[in-house]
């Protein structure tokens, strides 16, 4: 098996059998995003103990890409703190997914990232305002 479908055989596992699926209650956070361009959608849920993100859960509609993606997200985010999850680039989830995707699957790609960090820093924004 060649690396790209090795790759591509991990997030379609992801795409099938996602982790982390479902609503959260209660969560300290939500955001639900759009790709503008198709109008998929990744809805993020996150739990914080202190600084620390204790759960994580996702739910949406996509691609295989865009669902998959988020899946790893959710796995990638658990247990971290708020301040690594935001220092994640679009390039390291890229290197993660090791597949070569062209500009508009890219964006499919960085979706969930994208709601997670927007998420995490409205999150911020609201503790600051309190
Ligand atoms: Fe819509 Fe991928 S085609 S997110």
């Amino acid at each position: 098996m060649t690396d790209v479908e090795e790759k591509t055989e991990i997030l379609m596992d992801h795409y099938r059998s996602p982790h982390n699926y479902g609503k959260m209650e209660s969560p300290t956070a939500e955001l639900l995003e759009y790709n503008p361009v198709c109008g998929d959608a990744v809805q993020m849920f996150v739990k914080l103990k202190g600084n620390m993100v204790e759960d994580v859960k996702f739910i949406g509609r996509g691609c295989s890409i865009s669902q998959g993606s988020a899946s790893m997200v959710t796995d990638m985010a658990r247990g971290k703190s708020v301040e690594e999850i935001m220092g994640i680039t679009p390039q390291h989830l890229l290197n993660l997914i090791g597949l070569p995707l062209g500009p508009s699957r890219e964006k499919c790609a960085l979706l969930p990232l994208n709601t997670l960090q927007k998420c995490l820093a409205r999150l911020g924004r609201e503790n600051v305002k309190i």
